[in-house]
C-alpha cells in the first residue's frame, strides 16, 4: 500500500494512522489480565495479557487462570480469516489480527486489534447495573465488534463466534448435553452436563452456558457442531457462509470424539462493506437455583421478572443498545470522578469494578407455592480466588467502597442474611461470625466459636450496618437487629485491647496467625465508635453516651500503646509497622474518634520508608507481602495527597505489571510482584474485595437522612430495655428509664437548633449532631508527659462510661469527667500487664455495680 502514493490513498492512510495512534498512544495501563465476561463468582471468565503472551493467541480462561473457556471470535474478510478471539487450531485456516492496544474502563474491556484491512474494536461488555436488581442479577454479558476499512474500500465480512462445553464442567471427559431455541428476537444454544455436580473448586458443575444472538441479522447461521469442523468450513477460501453440522444427536462429551470438541455457534453474513456497525452477541452462565440458606433455596432476582430463561436473554438481547449507553454513561461519571483523583487511580478502579460487582448475588426465596418473597431479598458473596466461604465479612468490608459509590443498598442485602442467622438460636456466640457457612452453595450458617476472630468480624459487622443505613438512609436493619449489634459491641468494649489472642483476617500468606496487631483494635474502637452512632439513630442517648465514652477511652488507651516517637506500630511492644488500614472506617463514617495526630503518625511512618518496586508491604513483618485492598483503604485514609499518590502509585505498578501473573489479585510480594509461594490460586485471583479501589471516592458519598421504620412500640421498647432488667426492680427500673429517657428526650428536643428535633425514630446523623465527639484535633499523638490530668482533659475514664452504660442508671450530662487518677498520663506505653490489671479493676467495679443493683450485666473480661 504504501507503494501506492496517490494523494487520496495517503490521505486516507494519515487519516487512519492517526487513528490507530490515538488507540495505541493510549494504552498505559497493562495488566496481566483483563476481565471478559465477569458477572457472578461462576460466570467469571478472563483473558490473560501477560506479556509475551499475544492476547490474541490465548484462550480466555475461569478467574484461576487455569481453566480454559472455549470462545472463538472469526471475521473473515474478502475471504481470508482473522481471528479476533480465542488459540490456533491446528487445521484452521486463520491468521491471528494484529493486537493493537487494549483498553479497560468499568464495565469494558476494548481489545483493538487489526485483521487485514479492518480494524476492529472487540468489545466486552459486562453489565454493571446499580438499583436495578433484576438486570445486576442476570449472569449474561454481551460481546460485541464495530469496525471499519483502513484503506476505504469496501470488503466482504463475515463473522464468527462459538463457545465450547469448558464453561460448564472442568473435566474434558464430562457428558454433556445441548439444545437451540428461538424466541421472537434471538437465537441460543444452551449446554449443561448430564451429571450436574455442586462442585466449585473450579467451574461451576451444575450450571448451564448459554451463546445468544439477536435474530434480526443479515445471513445468521446458528449450530451445533465440532470446533474442527465448524471453524474450518468458515475459514475456507470464498465468501459464502456455508456451515454444515457433523454431530447427530444433542448429547457428547466436552472434548468430543478424537478432540473434536463441540461448539455452540452463531455466524453472520455482512455481505460487502467498509463498515462493521454493532454486531453484539451474548454469553451466559446460569445456575438455578443459586443456592440454599438455612434451608430454603433461593433464585436470583431476575426471575421474577421473567417467566423463561428464554423471555430472559430476548429482554437481554433487545436491550443491548440502551445497555450499552448505560454502561458508557456509568463508564464516563465514574471515570471522570477517578480520574480527579488520578489517572493511576482510574485505571485500579476500572480493572476493580467488574470483579466487585461480581462477587455478589442476589436472590429472592421461593415460597412452598413456587412463587417468590419480593419482601425477602437476600444478597450472598462466595469468596472468589480464596475459598467456598459465603459473606466474608472481611470481603464486604473490604468491598465496601464500591458498594457505597455503587449501589449502596447491596450492602444492605449481604448484610441481611448475616444478620439474620445471627439472631437466630442457632448462634449462641457473643461476638460476630466470620461468613455465613465454607460450603458454598449450600448455606447453612456459620456457628463456629472461634473467638480469635471475634474483634475482626464485630467490628466489620458494626462498621458495616452504620456504612448502609449512612450511605442509604436506611435505618430497618439497625431497628431490627438492634440488640444483637448493642452484644456485638458490649463484646468489643471488653475484648478490643486484649493484646493476645484476637487475629486479623488478613491473608498475607503467612502460616503462622498473627497476633497483638494495633490495626485490629483500632478497628474495633472505631466499631464500638459506630455503635454510638447505630444507637443515636435509634434514639437511645445513654447507649450513645455508653459507647462513645468506651469509644474514647479505649482510644486513648490505644493511642498510649501504639504511638511511639511520631510513629505507629503494627504490634504491640516492638518496633513493626504496617498501614493502618482501618483508619478508612472513621473517615467513611465521619467518626471523628481517631485524633488527627494518628493519621499524620500514619503518614510519617510511611515516607521513612521507602517503597518497593510495588508499593508498601502490609507490614514490616509480612514476609514483604501485601494486600492491594487494604493499601487502597490506606491510601484514602491518608490526611496528605503525596502519601495518598504513593500507596496508589505502589498498587497501579503492580496492577499495570504484565511481568506479574493472576487476574487482578489481592496478594502479592511488593519486591518480586508475584503471588506468595508457587503465584498460582488460590491468592486472591479476582476477589470482589478489589471493591476497595473505590475507597478514595466512597469518601464522598453523601449521608443521608436515616429513617427507621416504627415498629410496633411495644416490641421496641420492652425489647430494648428488657435485655437488661429482671427480678422485682423491673418494673420500677423500667419505669424510671421512661421517665428518664422522657426528661432527656424533651430537653434535647428544646436546644435543638429549631430543625430537625432528634426524634426516637428517625433521626439525622453523620456528625455534627449534639453527640458528635469533641475535636479531635484538640487530642495529641502519644499523650505528651506534661499534659495535666485535670480538667478539659480529653480522657474519660472507663467507670464513667461503664456507669453511663449501667441500665436505671441516670447518665450524667454528656460533658467530660475529670480524668481517673488512676490511669497513668505518661506517653510511656503500657505493656499488656498494666492493660491487664486496669481491665481487672474495671471488670471488679462494674460487678460490684451489679451486685449493689441487682442487674445483670457484662463486665469486661478476665486476663489470663
Ligand atoms: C506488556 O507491557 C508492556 C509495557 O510494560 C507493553 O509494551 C506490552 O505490549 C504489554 N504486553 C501485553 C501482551 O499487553
Ligand atoms: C496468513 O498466515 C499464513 C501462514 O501463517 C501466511 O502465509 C499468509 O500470508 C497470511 N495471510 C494474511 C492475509 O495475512
Ligand atoms: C474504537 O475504540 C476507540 C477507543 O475507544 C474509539 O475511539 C473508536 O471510535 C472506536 N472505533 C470504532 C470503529 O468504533
Ligand atoms: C417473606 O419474607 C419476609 C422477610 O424475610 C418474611 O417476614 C415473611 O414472613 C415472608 N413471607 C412469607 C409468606 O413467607
Ligand atoms: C502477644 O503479646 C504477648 C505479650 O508481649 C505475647 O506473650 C504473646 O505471645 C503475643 N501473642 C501473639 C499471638 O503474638
Ligand atoms: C451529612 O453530614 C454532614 C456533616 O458530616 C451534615 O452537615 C449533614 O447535615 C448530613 N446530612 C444528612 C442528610 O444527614
Amino acid at each position: 500500500m504504501l507503494y501506492e502514493h496517490t494523494l487520496i490513498s495517503l490521505g486516507i492512510l494519515l487519516f487512519w494512522s492517526n487513528w490507530i495512534t490515538l488507540a495505541l498512544t493510549q494504552q498505559t495501563f497493562f495488566p496481566s489480565a483483563v476481565p471478559l465476561a465477569v458477572r457472578t463468582p461462576t460466570f467469571n471468565c478472563w483473558l490473560d495479557t501477560r506479556n509475551g503472551t499475544n492476547p490474541i493467541d490465548t484462550w480466555p480462561t475461569f478467574w484461576n487462570d487455569q481453566h480454559i473457556l472455549g470462545w472463538a471470535g472469526y471475521i473473515k474478510v474478502d475471504g481470508t480469516t482473522y481471528r479476533w478471539l480465542g488459540s490456533p487450531v491446528s487445521g484452521i485456516h486463520d491468521n491471528a489480527s494484529v493486537w493493537l492496544a487494549t483498553e479497560v474502563t468499568p464495565t469494558r474491556t476494548i481489545l483493538t486489534v487489526q485483521a487485514g484491512p479492518m480494524l476492529l474494536n472487540v468489545t466486552f461488555l459486562s453489565p454493571i447495573e446499580p438499583s436495578d436488581w433484576a438486570r445486576q442479577s442476570f449472569p449474561f454479558s454481551y460481546v460485541y465488534l464495530d469496525g471499519k476499512a483502513t484503506d476505504g474500500q469496501q470488503h466482504s465480512i463475515q463473522l464468527y463466534s462459538d463457545i465450547s462445553g469448558e464453561w460448564v464442567t472442568k473435566d474434558l471427559e464430562t457428558g454433556i448435553q445441548w439444545s437451540s431455541s428461538q424466541t421472537s428476537n434471538t437465537v441460543f444454544h444452551q449446554v449443561k452436563s448430564t451429571t450436574p455436580k455442586s462442585s466449585f473448586e473450579d467451574v461451576a458443575e451444575d450450571a448451564v452456558a448459554y451463546h445468544a444472538i439477536s435474530s434480526m441479522q443479515p445471513g445468521l447461521v446458528s449450530l451445533v457442531g465440532s470446533g474442527l469442523a465448524l471453524r474450518a468450513q468458515f475459514s475456507a477460501a470464498g465468501t459464502s457462509l456455508a456451515l454444515n453440522s457433523d454431530l447427530t444427536g444433542n448429547i457428547g462429551n466436552v472434548k468430543g470424539t478424537n478432540g473434536k470438541f463441540p461448539v455452540f455457534a452463531h455466524a453472520l453474513n455482512l455481505g460487502t462493506t467498509d463498515t462493521l456497525s454493532t454486531v453484539a452477541w451474548a454469553v451466559g452462565v446460569v445456575r438455578d437455583p443459586v443456592l440454599t440458606f438455612s434451608g430454603v433455596q433461593r433464585r436470583a432476582y431476575y426471575w421474577s421478572q421473567h417467566s423463561t430463561i428464554g423471555d430472559a436473554i430476548d429482554a437481554f438481547i433487545t436491550d443491548f443498545q440502551a445497555a450499552r449507553a448505560r454502561a458508557i454513561a456509568l463508564d464516563q461519571k465514574v471515570l471522570q470522578d477517578a480520574v480527579a483523583i488520578s489517572p493511576d487511580y482510574a485505571d485500579l478502579v476500572s480493572l476493580g469494578t467488574r470483579q466487585a460487582m461480581a462477587g455478589v448475588e442476589i436472590t429472592l426465596s421461593i415460597l412452598p407455592d413456587g412463587s417468590f418473597n419480593m419482601s425477602d431479598v437476600k444478597a450472598f458473596m462466595k469468596d472468589v480466588g480464596n475459598s467456598r466461604r459465603v459473606n466474608p465479612t472481611e470481603t464486604i468490608y473490604a468491598a465496601l467502597p464500591a458498594f457505597m459509590y455503587l449501589d449502596a443498598n447491596i450492602t444492605g442485602v449481604l448484610l441481611e442474611p448475616l444478620l439474620e442467622y445471627q439472631s437466630s438460636s442457632s448462634y449462641g456466640n457473643s461476638y460476630a461470625a466470620p461468613d455465613l457457612g465454607t460450603t458454598f452453595p449450600s448455606v447453612p450458617g456459620n456457628p463456629d466459636n472461634n473467638a480469635i476472630y471475634g474483634v475482626e468480624n464485630s467490628g466489620n459487622m458494626l462498621i458495616l450496618v452504620l456504612a448502609h443505613a449512612r450511605s442509604t438512609g436506611d435505618g430497618s436493619l439497625i431497628v431490627k437487629y438492634y440488640n444483637l449489634l448493642k452484644r456485638w459491641a458490649d463484646y468489643l468494649t471488653s475484648n478490643v485491647l486484649d493484646p493476645e489472642q484476637q487475629t486479623t483476617a488478613d491473608d498475607t500468606g503467612l502460616t503462622q496467625t498473627h497476633g497483638n496487631v494495633t490495626n485490629l483494635a483500632l478497628k474495633g474502637i472505631i466499631a464500638i465508635q459506630a455503635m454510638a452512632g447505630i444507637s443515636q439513630i435509634m434514639g437511645q442517648t445513654p447507649d450513645v453516651q455508653k459507647y462513645e465514652r468506651f469509644a474514647k477511652s479505649l482510644m486513648q488507651t490505644w493511642v498510649n500503646l501504639t504511638a511511639t516517637s511520631g510513629q505507629l506500630r503494627w504490634t504491640y511492644g516492638d518496633s513493626t509497622f504496617g498501614l493502618m488500614y482501618n483508619l478508612l472506617a472513621d473517615k467513611l463514617l465521619k467518626l471523628n474518634v481517631v485524633p488527627t495526630s494518628i493519621y499524620t503518625a500514619e503518614s510519617t511512618t510511611l515516607s521513612n520508608n521507602p517503597a518497593q518496586a510495588f508499593g508498601f508491604a502490609l507490614s514490616s513483618d509480612s514476609n514483604s507481602n501485601t494486600r492491594s485492598d487494604w493499601t487502597l483503604f490506606s491510601a484514602a485514609a491518608a490526611p496528605d495527597i503525596e502519601t495518598r499518590n504513593l500507596l496508589i502509585s505502589g498498587v497501579h505498578k503492580h496492577a499495570s505489571s504484565n511481568l506479574t501473573n493472576g487476574t487482578f489479585p489481592t496478594l502479592y510480594n511488593v519486591l518480586t510482584g508475584l503471588g506468595p509461594g508457587a503465584g498460582v490460586s488460590p491468592n486472591g485471583f479476582g476477589s470482589p474485595a478489589q471493591g476497595a479501589m473505590f475507597s478514595v471516592l466512597a469518601l464522598n458519598v453523601a449521608n443521608k437522612t436515616v429513617v427507621v421504620p416504627s415498629p410496633p412500640a411495644s416490641r421496641s421498647k420492652t425489647g430494648v430495655i428488657a435485655g437488661g432488667v429482671v427480678g422485682g426492680v423491673a418494673l420500677l427500673l423500667l419505669l424510671g428509664i421512661v421517665v428518664v429517657i422522657f426528661l432527656r428526650w424533651r430537653r434535647h428536643r428544646q436546644v435543638a437548633d429549631g430543625l430537625a428535633a432528634p426524634r426516637p425514630y428517625m433521626t439525622t446523623v453523620f456528625g455534627g449532631s449534639s453527640m458528635a465527639p469533641t475535636n479531635p484535633s484538640s487530642n495529641s499523638l502519644a499523650v505528651p508527659p506534661s499534659r495535666p490530668a485535670g480538667a478539659g482533659s480529653p480522657f474519660i475514664s472507663p467507670k464513667a462510661a461503664l456507669m453511663s452504660g449501667v441500665p436505671g442508671h441516670v447518665a450524667p450530662e454528656p460533658t467530660l469527667p475529670p480524668a481517673s487518677s488512676q490511669l497513668p498520663s505518661s506517653s510511656v506505653p503500657r505493656g499488656t500487664e498494666e492493660l491487664r490489671s486496669e481491665m481487672e479493676r474495671l471488670r471488679h467495679e462494674v460487678e460490684q455495680l451489679c451486685a449493689t443493683q441487682g442487674v445483670p450485666q457484662e463486665a469486661p473480661p478476665v486476663y489470663h
